[in-house]
């Protein structure tokens, strides 16, 4: 196990990535892009067949948008919200039609989607780092989060520790946990549904 991480770094990892996510570890919360293991766990409960938009929060370096970009139906778009300027220049210059990049905040969902004619969403995808955000600004991610999926919709979020368990538990009707030991750190996986 062990040896997959370590060869998955080797042929992987970025180092101007890395280097960029410590600078800001205080807005990233890692220091090492996500792995393949918990990129394909994160996004597992999407029905890529049906999904028509997805919403993606904090895409960073892109790794989680290539893989959904990857897996999407052509008639899907995309619609990222990053809070790191750099960052939005790197994802724009993935130059796919169906993809939406914007350097705004993840509290500007309702405003974004509005701004695109979009009434609901099927699928949130967040890295946020929730622990290193104020409660409030947790407590209105996940309330706008929940109030701009479809019903049956999913917000899919990734993190190191079970810090904002008890945040989701009330926000949404289920919250499934999972957990990626090939991640460094290893990371929890949380599916909820609305
Ligand atoms: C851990 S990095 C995720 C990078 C990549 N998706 C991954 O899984 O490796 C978290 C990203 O969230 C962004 N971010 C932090 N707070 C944010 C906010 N309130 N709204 C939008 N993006 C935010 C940071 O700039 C950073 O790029």
């Amino acid at each position: 196990m062990a040896k997959d991480v370590a060869g998955y770094m080797r042929s992987k990892f970025k180092f101007s990535d890395s280097i960029k996510l410590i600078k800001n570890i205080k807005t990233t919360g890692t220091v090492t892009p996500s792995s393949k293991f918990l990129i394909r766990n994160l996004i597992a409960p999407i029905d890529f067949a049906a999904a028509r938009y997805i919403v993606e929060l904090g895409p960073g370096n892109g790794c989680v948008t290539r893989s959904l970009l990857r897996h999407m139906h052509p008639d899907c778009v995309l619609i990222c919200l990053e809070l790191d300027n750099e960052f939005v220049v790197k994802l724009s210059a993935l130059g796919d039609s169906r993809l939406r990049v914007y350097n705004a905040c993840a509290t500007s969902i309702p405003q974004i989607l509005e701004e695109l004619q979009v009434d609901c969403v099927d699928y949130i995808v967040s890295s946020l780092p929730l622990a290193l955000i104020d409660d409030e600004v947790v407590h209105d991610i996940l309330v706008q989060a929940k109030a701009n999926l479809r019903l049956g919709g999913r917000f899919l979020q990734y993190q190191y520790s079970l810090a904002n368990y008890a945040d989701m538990k009330p926000v949404f009707s289920s919250v499934k946990l999972d957990f990626t030991i090939r991640n460094l750190p290893p990371a929890f996986v949380y599916e909820c549904v609305k």
